[in-house]
C-alpha cells in the first residue's frame, strides 16, 4: 500500500534528524533510513562541531574568514555567513535539547578544541564521540515528540519526478507520496578503497537526484583525511575490518607526524589536502605503507580525551599510551553533491537536499574541519523551513514502474563486489590525479557492469567525480592534478555543474 505524508525525509544523520524536528511542526513527516538510526557518518564523528560561541576570543567573523580561506575561492559567501551566524543558535538549541559537550572553566563554559586551519579554539566536543552524542540527542528528541514516523532499514531507491517536480520516492518496501521531499543521505566515500565512512555512504541521494534530472555541483572535490589507522591486517582483509579515523583533534592537542626515520615532515595543522599529500610523498620516499602519529600527552589524559580512539586501537592490538600510531590518508568527506540554494532547494521543484549529499557552496573546494556537522544542523533546519512552502499543494500519485526488489541493504557481500570500483577510484581519482589517470578511470568505469542498486549509485557518483576531476584543469583545495599543479583563477574560479539533461 503506498504511503502518504506532507514531508518525506530520506536519511537519519544530523541533517535528516534536524530537518525532521523542524518539519514535524508543520505536518506529517515520514523519515526513511537505509540502516538503523545511528548508522551514519554523524554517529562516527569524532573531533566535534565548530561554532564561535566564545565571544571573548572568537567571533563569527573569524569563523567566516577561516571557512572562506579553506574553501580556496569557491565558497558561497552568503551560505558561509548563514552557517557561522545561525550555527551558533543551532548549537545552543542542541545543548538545550540535552547534548552534553565537554565543559571547562572558560568563557561560555565549554572545553573548546583546535583543529587544522582554525585560527581559534572553537570546536565543541564530547570526548572523541561528538557525533554519537549529537545523533543520540536528535534521535531521542525526534522519537520523544512522536511526531515523525521513522522507517529504519528502508532504502530510498528512486525519486518520483515528472515535469521537473518531485512527488515522493520509491523505497525498497513501498512507494511514498509527499508534498515535499528532503534528501539527507550523506556522503559518497565508500566509493574509495580506503575511507573513514560508514557502509551506508554510497552516494544514493546524489545518484537518485542526478538520475531524476537534478543539477549536481563541485563533484571533483573529495576531502582526504590525513590520518586513518593502518594496522597490519589491513592488506590481508581490507573488507572485513572497517577503517578507523584518528581525529585531527589528536594533532590539535599537540600530536606530531613522523616518517619512519623519526623525522617531522609537515606542519601538522596545515589544511588537510596539504598534510595528506605530504604524507603520501613521505610514504613514497621512504617506501612505507604509513607514517607515524606520536601523541605528546600523558596516558591518563589520552584515555580521558580520546576514549574511543584509545579503546579501538587497543582492540586492534595497539596501546596508544605507549606506542606511536601508524597512519595514512583515507577518503573522508564530499564537498560536492546535489546543487542547492541556501534554503536547500534543488533544481527540481519540491525536492530539497541538506547535509553531505547537498552542495550549497558552504565548503567550496575544501571543508574546514568540524564544519560539516554544523552544515547538517543549519541547512537541515533551513531545508525543512523551506519545504513547508509546498504544503498548500495536493499530494499527486504519479505512476512509475520500478523494480525496487533489486535494492539490497549494505552488506559484506556488496562491499566485496564493489572492490574493483573502489580500487579504480583510489588509484586513479584519489589524492593526486592527472589526465592520464582520470582517462584510464573513465574507460574502466564505463566497462563496469552492475545490477545492485547501491553499486549502481556508487558507479554513477564515481563517473561524475571522475568526469569533473578530468574537466577541472587546475589544482584547487582538495582537487590536485599533477599535470596542472597550480591554481588558475583566470580560467577556473568557478563551479562545475552537471545534469543528465545537459549531458
Ligand atoms: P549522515 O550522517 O551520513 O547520514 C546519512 C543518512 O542517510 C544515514 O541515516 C543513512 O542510513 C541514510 N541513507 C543513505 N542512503 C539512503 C537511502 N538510499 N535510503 C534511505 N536512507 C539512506 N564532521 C564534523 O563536522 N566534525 C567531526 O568531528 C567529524 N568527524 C567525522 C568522523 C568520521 C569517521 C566521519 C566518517 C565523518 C566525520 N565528519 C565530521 C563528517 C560528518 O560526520 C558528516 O559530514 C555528517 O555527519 C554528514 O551528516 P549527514 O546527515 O549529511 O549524513
Ligand atoms: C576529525 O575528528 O578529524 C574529523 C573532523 C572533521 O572531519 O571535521
Amino acid at each position: 500500500m503506498p504511503r502518504e505524508c506532507d514531508i518525506l525525509i530520506i536519511g537519519a544523520g544530523i541533517a535528516g534528524l534536524r530537518a525532521a524536528l523542524t518539519a514535524s511542526k508543520y505536518g506529517k513527516v515520514i523519515l526513511l533510513t537505509k540502516g538503523k538510526i545511528g548508522e551514519s557518518a554523524t554517529e562516527k564523528a569524532q573531533g566535534g562541531i565548530a561554532a564561535a560561541i566564545d565571544h571573548i576570543r572568537d567571533s563569527t567573523d573569524f569563523h567566516f574568514e577561516d571557512t572562506i580561506k579553506a574553501g580556496a575561492g569557491l565558497c558561497n559567501k552568503e551560505a558561509v555567513r548563514i552557517l557561522v551566524d545561525e550555527g551558533v543558535d543551532r548549537v545552543k538549541e542542541l545543548i538545550e535539547m540535552g547534548a552534553q559537550f565537554d565543559r571547562a572553566e572558560t568563557e561560555g563554559g565549554f572545553a573548546l578544541a583546535l583543529e587544522g586551519a582554525h585560527k581559534q579554539r572553537r570546536i565543541l566536543h564530547a570526548g572523541d564521540a561528538t557525533g554519537a552524542e549529537i545523533e543520540k540527542t536528535l534521535g531521542y528528541n525526534v522519537i520523544k515528540e512522536g511526531l515523525v514516523e521513522v522507517h529504519p532499514l528502508t532504502m530510498g531507491v528512486k525519486l518520483l519526478v515528472k515535469d521537473n517536480r518531485c512527488f515522493g520516492a520509491i523505497a525498497t518496501d513501498e512507494t511514498y507520496y509527499s508534498k515535499a521531499t528532503i534528501l539527507a543521505t550523506g556522503g559518497v566515500c565508500q566509493i574509495y578503497l580506503y575511507n573513514t565512512n560508514p557502509e551506508v555512504a554510497t552516494g544514493d541521494g546524489i545518484a537518485m537526484a542526478y538520475e531524476a534530472g537534478a543539477e549536481v555541483a563541485d563533484m571533483e572535490f573529495v576531502q582526504f583525511h590525513p590520518t586513518t589507522l593502518v594496522h597490519s591486517k589491513e592488506f590481508e582483509d581490507i573488507v572485513a575490518l572497517p577503517q578507523f579515523l584518528i581525529s585531527e583533534a589528536v594533532r590539535g592537542e599537540g600530536g606530531i607526524l613522523l616518517n619512519n626515520k623519526g623525522e617531522r615532515f609537515v606542519s601538522e595543522l596545515a589544511p588537510r589536502d596539504i598534510v595528506s599529500r605530504a604524507i603520501v610523498e613521505e610514504m613514497e620516499k621512504t617506501k612505507s605503507e604509513h607514517v607515524f602519529l606520536k601523541l605528546e600527552m600523558k596516558p591518563e589524559k589520552i584515555k580521558k580525551r580520546f576514549p574511543v580512539i584509545y579503546k579501538t586501537c587497543l582492540e586492534r592490538g595497539l596501546d596508544i599510551t605507549q606506542e606511536m600510531i601508524p597512519v595514512a590518508p583515507g577518503a573522508h568527506y564530499f564537498m560536492g553533491g546535489i546543487k542547492t540554494d541556501v534554503n536547500g532547494k534543488t533544481s527540481i521543484e519540491n525536492l530539497f537536499a541538506a547535509g553531505e549529499c547537498a552542495s550549497a557552496g558552504v565548503h567550496g573546494a575544501n571543508r574546514l574541519a568540524s564544519n560539516s556537522l554544523l552544515d547538517g544542523l543549519v541547512f537541515g533546519h533551513r531545508a525543512a523551513e523551506s519545504a513547508k512552502e509546498c504544503l498548500s499543494q495536493k499530494i499527486q500519485k504519479i505512476k512509475e514502474d520500478f523494480d525496487a526488489g533489486t535494492g539490497k541493504l549494505g552488506n559484506k557481500e556488496l562491499m566485496r563486489s564493489s572492490l574493483a570500483l573502489k580500487t579504480i577510484m583510489w588509484k586513479n581519482v584519489g589524492i593526486v590525479r592527472s589526465a592520464e589517470s582520470l582517462n584510464d578511470a573513465l574507460e574502466k568505469l564505463e566497462k563496469q557492469n552492475v545490477t545492485d542498486i547501491e553499486l549502481k549509485n556508487m558507479l554513477c557518483v564515481s563517473k561524475l567525480i571522475t568526469r569533473a576531476a578530468f574537466d577541472r584543469m587546475e589544482s584547487r583545495g582538495a582537487h590536485f592534478r599533477s599535470d596542472y599543479p597550480k591554481t588558475d583563477d583566470t580560467n577556473w574560479n568557478k563551479h562545475l555543474t552537471y545534469s543528465k539533461m545537459a549531458a
